[in-house]
């Protein structure tokens, strides 16, 4: 949409773009300043700071308090500056049984059509935080952890003060970013403890711990007299390729001077795989550093390309866990949780028992029929023993998943102890608990009328991959929810909540504990500019059951405009046309589209909804960027025996190259593909009039021969 000429403007209109451009100029600041990502031109960001000027210019009465006019930069934010990660750090897959590791190897096999053995190295999964270092010309320029996997905290000062992270490399890549983990030995973990003892300052619990809180000091002197090291295992981007395989790289990792494990080796096949993790795990107790687990990668780092990535795991990796770690204590109380989508949940209060260096006092019972010894299908677990108040039960912890209850020993049982009665009423509201047809859990109906339940929303609101609110996390919501001054209890009373502050001029949060006038001012500003948020954002934000965060992609890309998302909901109902077209989007099912249109048919939630809205200016998100293909945007269909590629890597290809691969041939089908044996689908594509090639014309169209 054109701009409106300044001078032609009328007061209304003058209005909403000052809030609309303080928030733009807010966010791009933020991208710039705190994120180190910038998300608009120079031209582009001075363009929007002149026409805010020459608005202001002819309304002078409508400049804002928060005007970008009076702001240069943006506040540096309290904390570590974030870095953007060129390539994202990923995480694992876990594998569990040595019948896992059998099938990952498989797996991959199956992917490449590789019917002959595949070598992996096999190498100890580092328990401690992992950290990517970009070197440039030789020179160590950035250091960052790995935050939510796409952006990380900028800690380069405090990793220059690691002995094992070499500041300067010869020989190597032009661009290199070497990824490894951090790590705390057991020996200096101890003294660690003993000095923060004797100084009467806390210490940690267990070596990972010490090593995340070490890294993670403001003040690098800090980091400095604490004594972390550094494994490297992996890489993000390079300007030149390491070797052409895995182990060879770490070699080369190794020469231009990192600690690389000692116990990394090269496998053929999962049986000299399963024996390596045995030897790593016989040494487990005397290496000396804490270990989780062994990491099994596929060597040839050609066939690692071929394989590429899920959203968030490598098809080439997986970790080997080892088995979870286990304690005996008594179980005090049940108490029951009451969460966003209303679910009760049962919490085990247990007496403190130590379990694998860490302190347990709480531990998940999952729901109703596990407390009562059955699974989702009626059968017996832990055969048929269920878990009653007062009994000696098991707790076992896996990484770092929360503690859960494994085993009850009915010998210890006291006689007073009864059976465990779930609840069919909401603790926190009162309201009916439900639990509908296939459903393992109980939910409360209350809604937004439940306070457990308007409080996780708003929890969920402001989190990472939602709003993301600096200075507002869940500790702030629990205080804002019960405030009686200025309380939030939904999520557009977040964005009155500065105007409310100032209201009458009494201006009371900047006095509260917690809070002073700096702090407020940082926060006001941090909600403010999250009034411009992309649709996607929005749409996770909703805390809708089912919607995560890439449903809410698939729907933005798909909707792309707010007020498209809202009127196309709103109207899909089901059998409706809008109900076929939501329906048809790939990764959309009948659940999630039922959540999602009842969630708009509910008068409280809808009104929710509509006045968040009404203090937002939300970002259309476009369909991704067009891959520049050959065959971005084309349905194509693969049919009969490929000979080079297996079915799944072939229409990973594709997908990954833009186009759209289908399951039969229909007029909107652009290609088939057709190896030796295809049958009806041929026919299909004469009778559609489709273009039909073989497999070595679709390797030449996609330039892979
Ligand atoms: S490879 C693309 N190798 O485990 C995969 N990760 O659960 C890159 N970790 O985030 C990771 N030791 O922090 C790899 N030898 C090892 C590791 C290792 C520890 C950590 C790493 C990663 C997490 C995934």
């Amino acid at each position: 949409m054109a701009d409106i000429p300044v001078d032609q403007m009328t007061e209304a209109q003058a209005r909403v773009e000052l809030g609309t451009l303080a928030a733009a100029i807010a966010q791009a600041n933020r991208a710039y300043h705190t994120l180190d990502a910038p998300e608009l031109s120079d031209a582009a960001y001075d363009a929007l700071k002149r026409r805010n000027a020459a608005i202001e210019a002819r309304f002078p009465t409508l400049k804002r308090g928060d005007s970008p006019s009076d702001r240069i930069g943006a506040q540096v934010g309290e904390g570590f500056g974030k870095i953007a990660h060129s390539v994202p750090m990923l995480s694992l897959e876990n594998a569990f049984e040595d019948s896992d590791v059998a099938d990952f190897d498989d797996r991959v096999r199956k992917y490449l059509g590789q019917e002959t053995t595949i070598s992996y190295t096999a190498e100890p999964k580092i328990d401690g935080l992992s950290l990517s270092l970009r070197y440039e010309n030789g020179v160590l320029l950035q250091a960052a952890t790995r935050g939510d996997g796409e952006v990380g905290e900028n800690v380069t000062e405090n990793a220059r003060t690691i002995a094992d992270i070499p500041q300067r490399l010869s020989d190597a890549p032009d661009v290199l970013e070497v990824r490894g983990e951090v790590y705390m030995s057991h020996a200096d973990f101890a003294a660690l403890n003993e000095r923060q003892l004797a100084k009467g300052e806390k210490t940690f619990a267990n070596p990972r711990n010490a090593a995340a809180g070490s890294l993670r000091q403001l003040d690098a002197s800090i980091t400095a007299a604490r004594p972390l090291r550094f494994f490297a295992y992996a890489w993000g981007a390079l300007s030149n390729p390491l070797a052409l395989t895995q182990a060879d790289s770490i070699s080369r990792l190794n020469r231009l001077g990192f600690q690389t494990n000692p116990l990394t080796v090269l496998c053929s096949g999962p049986s000299d795989m399963l024996a390596h993790y045995r030897l790593i795990e016989s040494q487990r107790a005397t290496l000396g550093y804490d270990i989780d687990g062994v990491v099994y990668k596929v060597n040839d780092l050609a066939l690692q390309a071929r394989l590429g990535f899920r959203s968030t795991t490598p098809r080439w990796a997986i970790a080997h866990k080892f088995p979870a770690e286990l304690a005996w204590t008594w179980l005090e109380a049940i108490d029951i949780q009451v969460g966003r989508t209303g679910a009760l949940s049962p919490v085990a209060r247990l007496a403190p028992v130590t379990v694998g260096g860490v302190v347990v006092s709480n531990a998940t019972l999952h729901n109703e029929d596990y407390i009562a010894g059955r699974d989702a299908k009626g059968n017996p677990i832990r055969d048929g023993k269920d878990i009653r108040i007062g009994d000696w039960v098991q707790v076992y912890r896996a990484g770092d998943v929360i503690p859960k209850i494994a085993d009850v020993d009915l010998e210890k049982r006291p006689d007073a102890a009864q059976p465990f009665e779930f609840p069919h009423i909401c603790p926190e509201c009162g309201s009916e608990a439900v639990r509908e047809d296939g459903d393992a859990v109980r939910r409360c109906v209350g809604g937004l009328i439940c306070p457990a339940q308007a409080v996780e929303r708003l929890k969920h609101f402001v989190a990472r991959g939602a709003f993301d609110i600096e200075g507002l996390g869940a500790k702030q919501i629990e205080l804002f929810f019960n405030d009686p001054d200025l309380p939030v209890k939904t999520p557009a009373d977040i964005f009155t909540l500065a105007a409310r502050d100032a209201a009458n001029g009494l201006r009371r949060l900047k006095n509260r504990d917690g809070f002073g006038e700096k702090s407020t001012t940082n926060l006001f500003a941090a909600i403010e500019a999250k009034r411009l948020i992309p649709l996607d954002r929005l749409i996770f934000a909703l805390g809708i059951r089912h919607v995560g965060e890439a449903a809410a992609g698939l729907l933005a890309r798909h909707y792309s405009t707010w007020e498209n998302f809202e009127s196309n909901i709103t109207r899909a109902v089901e059998g409706s046309p809008e109900w076929a077209d939501l329906t048809a989007i790939d990764g959309v099912g009948a659940v999630l589209a039922g959540s999602l249109v009842a969630a708009f048919q509910t008068e409280a939630e809808r009104a929710a909804i509509d006045a968040l809205v009404a203090h937002l200016s939300v970002q259309p998100v476009v369909a991704r960027a067009p891959v520049d293909s050959p065959v971005a945007g084309l349905t194509v269909v693969f049919t009969g025996t490929l000979e080079k590629m297996t079915r799944a890597e072939a229409k990973a290809r594709a997908e990954a190259l833009g186009a759209k691969v289908a399951g039969s041939v229909s007029a909107k089908t652009n290609l088939l593909v057709a190896g030796p044996g295809a049958g009806s689908k041929a026919k299909d594509a004469e009778k559609h009039g489709v273009k039909v090639i073989d497999e070595d014309a679709w390797l030449t169209l996609i330039g892979a021969t």
